[in-house]
């Protein structure tokens, strides 16, 4: 099996990255917004890479010492092989590198595989946000973990 590397997203990525998330969400960021978070200080955006191609991302901020994870997907092709857990430990190692203690997200409360994953890295549910999310309506589910 081709080896699985992480790097920082750049602006070359974004295409490739926009095509993951058209795939994955109803809701889809634009290219606009992944160019923003790239050039946000507060923000970390890291892609995962099968050889040379882009097979999946995750988008992080933080703030004071408070993370947040903004944005995760998997190309369908590739998913289930533990890539949405490796870019998810790798930006929580990012986050606690620069003094975040506690990490918050929101996920949508019908995205079982997105809870497994964070569940199995350590995150808990802490509650629901009624009708957070639009297209289709949902309630999100908060999660939250505490870095030591
Ligand atoms: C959620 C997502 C990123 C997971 O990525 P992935 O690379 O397939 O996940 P991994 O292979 O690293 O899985 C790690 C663990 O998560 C859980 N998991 C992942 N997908 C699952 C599924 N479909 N059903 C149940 N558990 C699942 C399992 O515990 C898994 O460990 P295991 O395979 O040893 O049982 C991917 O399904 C995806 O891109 N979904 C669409 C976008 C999305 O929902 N993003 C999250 C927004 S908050």
């Amino acid at each position: 099996m081709t080896r699985i590397t992480i790097s920082e997203m750049t602006t070359s990525d974004i295409p490739e990255v926009t095509a993951i998330e058209n795939e994955s969400f109803s809701t889809p960021w634009s290219a606009a917004s992944f160019f923003s978070e790239i050039n946000n200080p507060a923000s970390i955006c890291r892609v995962a890479l099968a050889g040379d191609s882009l097979i999946g991302y995750i988008c992080a901020s933080c703030i004071l010492d408070e993370g947040h994870i903004l944005n995760l997907a998997v190309r369908t092709d590739y998913r289930r092989k533990g890539t949405g857990k490796m870019l998810a430990l790798s930006i929580l190692k990012e986050l606690y590198a620069r003094g975040c203690k506690r990490i918050f997200l929101e996920v949508r409360a019908s995205n079982t595989a997105a809870i497994r994953l964070y569940e199995s890295i350590g995150f808990r549910t802490l509650g629901l946000r009624r009708g957070y999310y639009f297209f289709p309506k949902e309630d999100a589910v908060v999660m939250g973990l505490q870095l030591n």
